[in-house]
């Protein structure tokens, strides 16, 4: 069974409660990390309750849509993301799965409220021709027409994943109608989404590179790998998902330049890649049920951990708040070092996802019974024990115990960061000032609070369902990307010949041998009659493509004559695998 629940009841600390965030004047900052996470907690449900439609600051904001932030100037971020949106929703929707029953109703809305988002024709197309790759909405649920960033293809894998939490916890306590009826045709669509287009370059998390990003590759696979195992418990069909799920897999082992996760490829941005995205797909496809698996970059993976180390330093001299701090102590994390944007800043959601994947990483390593350290983590490992060598060490022993008490140690030093600059009342912006640690950019961000709750569950030892990572850990030897999406068109002409002639098309696709006759696609004569004089072929030509070609006919001699102008013109048609058939008598 694919999704095991880990039924854990949420510390009673963790549960939403309606109480005030209790103020935290400048000496109460010494209170211990518990305690402030016991009242960051409160501000932080409540902080991403508010910014949801019909809470406190989303006055007018349809049912189930989060807004960003409410800072409506210096920056405006008084609008949906597809992303941020599912990232908050998969956070509630495990602590629904978890016994937060109250929130029963906000995933409902979350349901309808997206049901309907997809159906808006946008700039990135239609419902079923892009559309669901639009980066963002207005918070009335129309498009958003101006220029940015788009398309961003994590969007739906993301909304994907946290729908398929919910299906999966509705299928298991006797609700699967609600799950079949209602929230798979959503899931579906994001499924057909990723499945067509996780293959093409789009922007990444933080709207500024078009290339090929990490991310969205990591957010894909697991969306497919738990999307083809809840399509079969559901009795349903997910068209091309588990044939995919392994290609993107394969196409994620080339993100990985043998000592950290490059997050960008297939574009030139001038940066290392050493960047927070690489964190942030580490704890979003954290299984735990999976073993400390490279492929998947699970957080107690060697590349991960290695990876977390090179990103994480490279933030150490380029923020004066980080200044001083030693190797291997906690730092403030921004989202990559090259970062200008309000002259680039470390972030809250970033410098929690890096204290996310260390929790993650020792959940399961106690889940394992031993930590492995090897050549490609032993720097990462030597910086909290410096007397580590490589080698396996069981749970129980000395190196065992002292690994895991440094790496907790280490984690906790970055929700101390989390302590010392946020503001007293417990709202969460999205970025502090890298010298003077003042909250700076969009307040109350609603991943930031989303961000501080996952993080903290982690620690407490609360996890997400399985996903399945076990059973789709395994790249294919060689990677083929998406399979092409071909037409088959029958060319059928009409041409009267003499013996010893043949016809022959060619035109402006490859597959037509780009108008070198010498390359050009031979048709058969078995069906020619006097009365008929037909030649006929049928090729595979990429589909939704428009394409001039001509018949040529070449003579026993060996001369070519081609057909008189003008060139002829067709367009496949957009479905892959369909078929046409083309009369055209030669002229
Ligand atoms: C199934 O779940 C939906 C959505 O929460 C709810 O409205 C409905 O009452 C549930 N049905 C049953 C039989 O529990
Ligand atoms: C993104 O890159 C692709 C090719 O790499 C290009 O076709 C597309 O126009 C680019 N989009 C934008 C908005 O720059
Ligand atoms: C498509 O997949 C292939 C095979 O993994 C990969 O080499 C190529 O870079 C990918 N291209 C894009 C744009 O995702
Ligand atoms: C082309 O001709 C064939 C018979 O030779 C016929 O079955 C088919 O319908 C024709 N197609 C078109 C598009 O005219």
């Amino acid at each position: 069974m694919l999704f095991t629940s880990v039924l854990r009841a949420l510390p009673a600390a963790l549960l939403f409660s309606g109480t005030q965030a209790t103020p935290l004047d400048f000496e109460s900052r010494q209170i211990s990390i518990d305690a402030f996470i016991t009242t960051q907690t409160t501000a932080s449900i409540n902080g991403v309750l508010a910014n949801i439609g019909g809470g406190s600051k989303a006055p007018g904001v349809p049912a189930g849509i989060v807004v960003a932030s409410p800072s409506r100037t210096n920056p405006d971020y008084w609008y949906t993301w597809t992303r941020d949106a599912a990232l908050t929703y998969k956070a509630l929707i495990e602590r629904l799965v978890h016994g937060d029953t109250t929130l029963r109703q906000k995933v409902d809305d979350y349901v309808s409220s997206q049901a309907k988002l997809q159906g808006v024709t946008n700039p990135s197309g239609g419902p079923t021709t892009g559309g669901l790759g639009e980066p963002k909405f207005n918070v009335d649920m129309t498009q958003f027409t101006g220029a940015w960033g788009r398309p961003q293809r994590d969007g739906p894998p993301l909304r994907a994943t946290a729908l398929a939490i919910y299906a999966n916890w509705l299928a298991d306590n006797g609700n699967k109608t609600y799950a079949v009826n209602t929230v798979w045709p959503v899931i579906a669509n994001d499924l057909a989404y990723a499945v067509q287009y996780w293959n093409q370059t789009g922007f990444d998390l933080w709207e500024e590179v078009n290339g090929s990003s990490f991310f969205t590759l990591a957010a894909t696979h697991r969306a497919l790998a738990e999307g083809a195992a809840l399509a079969t418990k559901l009795g349903q069909t997910c068209t091309g998902c588990a044939t995919a799920a392994p290609q993107v897999l394969c196409f994620m082992q080339s993100f990985w330049t043998g000592s950290y996760i490059d997050s960008n490829i297939n574009v030139n941005d001038g940066r290392t890649g050493k960047d927070a995205n690489s964190l942030i797909s580490s704890i979003h496809t954290f299984d735990p049920s999976a073993k400390c698996t490279d492929a998947t970059f699970q957080p107690c993976s060697s590349r991960a951990l290695a990876n977390h180390k090179a990103v994480t330093d490279s933030f150490r001299s380029v923020y004066a708040i980080n200044k001083g701090v030693a190797q291997g102590k906690a730092i403030a994390v921004g989202r990559y070092s090259e970062d200008v944007y309000y002259n680039g800043n470390p972030w809250y959601l970033t410098t929690l996802a890096a204290a996310e994947q260390l929790y993650s990483a020792l959940y399961q390593w106690d889940k394992v019974g031993s930590i492995t350290v090897d050549s490609v983590s032993l720097a990462f490992f030597q910086d909290l024990v410096p007397s580590v060598t490589a080698g396996t060490y069981a749970k129980g022993s000395a190196t065992y115990t002292s690994i895991t008490s440094a790496v907790k140690t280490y984690a906790d030093g970055y929700i101390a960061i989390i302590q010392k600059y946020a503001p007293s009342n417990g709202g969460l912006a999205e970025q502090f000032d890298k010298s003077t640690g003042s909250p700076l950019s969009a307040v109350d961000l609603t991943w930031s609070y989303a961000a501080f709750l996952t993080a903290t569950e982690r620690r407490a030892g609360i996890v997400s369902p399985s996903w399945g990572e076990n059973f789709n850990n395994l790249p294919p030897t060689s990677c083929t990307g998406t399979p092409a999406c071909n037409a088959k068109i029958t060319f059928n002409v009409r041409a009267t010949t003499t013996f010893g002639d043949n016809i022959f098309v060619t035109g402006q696709l490859t597959q037509l041998g780009n108008w070198d006759p010498n390359s050009a696609k031979a048709l058969s004569a078995s069906q020619y009659t006097s009365s008929d004089p037909l030649w006929t072929t049928s090729i595979d030509l990429p589909a939704s493509t428009v394409f001039e070609y001509k018949y040529i006919r070449k003579t026993s001699a060996g001369a070519v004559v081609w057909e008189s102008d003008p060139n002829r013109r067709y367009t496949t048609s957009a479905g892959c695998g369909s078929s046409a058939t083309v009369n055209d008598t030669w002229r």
